[in-house]
């Protein structure tokens, strides 16, 4: 993790979370890292916090963090107490966020393995969600989400193979079940086709920076 804050931050830093494997110029790093430079211009002296799931992976949860996740703090032994810290500190991340700018390269339809490991780190009974007997409730504060899709095909809204993306879907799906429902989708699609998918995904990320600003 690296920080680009004020050490006199008073406002919320922006969080930047990238998922490409490809550590060496990622269609979806660039536009992220963009559109959070952009919204940090604009937001104050919170800075960025970047989470790089490539350079940085994540470990899977194992059966002792699954066991920390469901017993009562109080009650935890130093082997879980060890093993859950990395998760709490993911969790503080995103408790203290302003806006999160999250990367997400389409991987065989869905979401890259490595950021799954951080939404299997940051969806916490107690912390994020809670059931309830209407359904679970999620426990963020909301705020604005974006998400900076790429993927070699071409399966946008309205498009004949959007019903092959399942990226959006369930991304949205588990934001929404931690409180996060301010979401926006920019999509860089036809990355193995040319550059005109990245180029209009440059420009839609440039208005959103403007308006953000306006
Ligand atoms: C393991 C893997 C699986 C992929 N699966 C798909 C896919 O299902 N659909 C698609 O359109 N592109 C797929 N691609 C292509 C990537 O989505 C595309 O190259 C994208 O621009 C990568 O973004 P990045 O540069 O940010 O990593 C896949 C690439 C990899 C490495």
């Amino acid at each position: 993790m690296t920080t680009a804050a004020n050490e006199n931050a008073q406002s919320q830093p922006i969080l930047l979370i990238t998922s490409s494997p490809n550590t060496v110029d990622a269609v979806s790093t660039n536009l992220a890292k963009r559109l959070a430079e952009g919204l940090a211009a604009n937001a104050g002296d919170g800075g960025i916090v970047h989470r790089d799931l490539g350079a940085d992976p994540l470990p899977h949860l194992d059966s002792t963090t699954i066991g920390a996740f469901y017993t009562p703090e109080e009650d935890r032994s130093d082997e879980q107490k060890a093993a859950i810290a990395l998760s709490d500190e993911l969790v503080d991340e995103l408790i203290a966020a302003g806006p999160i700018v999250i990367a997400a390269p389409m991987h065989n339809f869905g979401i890259s393995s490595l950021l799954k490991v951080w939404l299997d780190h940051i969806a916490r009974y107690g912390r994020t969600f809670l059931p309830t007997g209407e359904g679970p409730k999620g426990l963020l504060a909301d705020r604005p989400v974006y998400i900076v899709t790429s993927r070699g095909g071409v399966y946008g809204p309205g498009t004949p193979f959007n019903h092959l993306d399942l990226l959006e879907p369930y991304l949205r799906r588990v934001l929404n079940f931690v409180g996060l429902e301010d979401i926006t989708v920019v999509y860089a699609e036809g990355t193995g086709k040319g550059t005109d998918g990245i180029q209009a995904a440059e420009a839609e990320i440039e208005s959103l920076i403007a308006a953000e600003a306006a």
